[in-house]
């Protein structure tokens, strides 16, 4: 199985974001724990960028995946053209935040990448990552 990791924008900010709300945890520390989960079960192939034109190429260029893990930030609750990009994905789409978008600030709540998901993991820190990648490993 083959499966994108993807990371919208201050994703590679994290350890020193908020960490109330996203953990102590950096992208690459996390990355990690995601490559042991998956050895010998998964082929990851991470990505990262703050630009929203990047991120829609980037699922343009790899729609023969079998599945995508997607943090898209704050694109999440903004972004169309991700959306419309994700609908050409034809694998699982697992959405994955650290925080609990549904108990922070209204502007937070909506998430164009819900209407498409799978399955959502969100509010348990890294462990939405985990547990996302745990669901389709389970297949
Ligand atoms: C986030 C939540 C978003 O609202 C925020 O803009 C982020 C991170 C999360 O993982 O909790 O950058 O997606």
């Amino acid at each position: 199985m083959k499966i994108l990791v993807i990371n919208g924008p201050n994703l590679n900010m994290l350890g020193l974001r908020d960490k109330n709300n996203y953990g102590n945890l950096t992208l690459k520390e996390i990355n990690k724990k995601l490559r042991e989960l998956a050895k010998n079960k998964a082929k990851l192939k991470f990505y990262q960028s703050n630009c929203e034109g990047k991120l829609v190429s980037f699922i343009q260029k790899h729609l023969n995946y079998d599945a995508l893990i997607i943090n898209a930030g704050a694109y999440t609750h903004t972004s169309l053209a991700i959306h419309d990009a994700l609908e050409l994905f034809k694998g699982k789409i697992m959405e994955v935040h650290l925080s609990n978008i549904k108990e922070r600030e209204e502007f937070r709540h909506f998430s164009y990448i819900s209407l498409l998901a799978t399955n959502s993991y969100i509010g348990l820190k890294e462990e939405s990552y985990y547990e996302a990648l745990r669901d389709l490993l389970k297949d």
